[in-house]
């Protein structure tokens, strides 16, 4: 039997954590694969909340690192779900680092984590229909809605790119690039 429907507030989530040396790479600054991985602990509790099931990570949308982390920072993640389809879920993400200090804070990235719920027998599980109850949970679902289509249609356009690719024609396509063409 289908679950109740639930509104977007039942299961937002944040994570707050303390950046510590060993996170730092190389430069000093927090490595990008950290907060990846903090972001998918943030998508993993907000869907698994809504849909009530294990959640798994199929595709992350919009990953790009605007301002750098620094060690000693507070990093929150502010999560939500932005949409539901039957199965899958979009949940949004926005990460923002705090200096203990100066109390400042900086926005360091929103990223969308589509995740699908599955049963026991480890299937796609139908999630609960989302309770859209301000305009802002209005926009983010057709937001998601868009993004959704403009993926579908990047995949198709890319998949019918590849099938074409002339490398006979290298010579030409590539004479303004970066790269040395030296194939036997
Ligand atoms: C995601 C997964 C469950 C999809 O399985 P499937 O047999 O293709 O299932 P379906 O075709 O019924 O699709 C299920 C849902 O996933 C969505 N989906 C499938 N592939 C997708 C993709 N590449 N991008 C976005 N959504 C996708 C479908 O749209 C569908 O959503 P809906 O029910 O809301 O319409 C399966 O590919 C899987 O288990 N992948 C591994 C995920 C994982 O282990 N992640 C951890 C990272 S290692």
């Amino acid at each position: 039997m289908e679950e109740p429907a639930r509104p977007v507030r039942y299961s937002q989530t944040t994570i707050t954590e303390l950046m510590i040396p060993s996170y730092a790479n190389f430069g000093g600054k927090i490595h990008g694969g950290t907060l990846l991985s903090l972001m998918d602990k943030v998508a993993y509790a907000t869907a698994s909340k809504h849909a009530g099931s294990y959640c798994v990570t199929v595709t992350v949308d919009k990953v790009e690192f605007l301002q750098p982390v620094e060690v000693g920072e507070l990093v929150s993640l502010h999560a939500s779900v932005n949409y539901v389809g039957r199965t899958s879920l979009v949940v949004g993400i926005r990460v923002e680092s705090q200096n203990v200090k100066t109390g400042k804070i900086k926005h360091t990235n929103s990223s969308f984590f589509t995740m699908v719920a599955k049963g026991d027998d480890d299937k796609p599980a139908i999630v609960p229909k989302l309770i859209l109850e301000c305009k802002e949970d209005v926009k983010r679902f057709i937001e998601a809605m868009q993004m959704k289509e403009i993926r579908n249609s990047i995949r198709e356009k890319m998949d019918d790119a590849k099938s074409h690719i002339e490398v006979e024609r290298a010579q030409e396509i590539l004479k303004n690039e970066r790269c040395l063409l030296e194939m036997k």
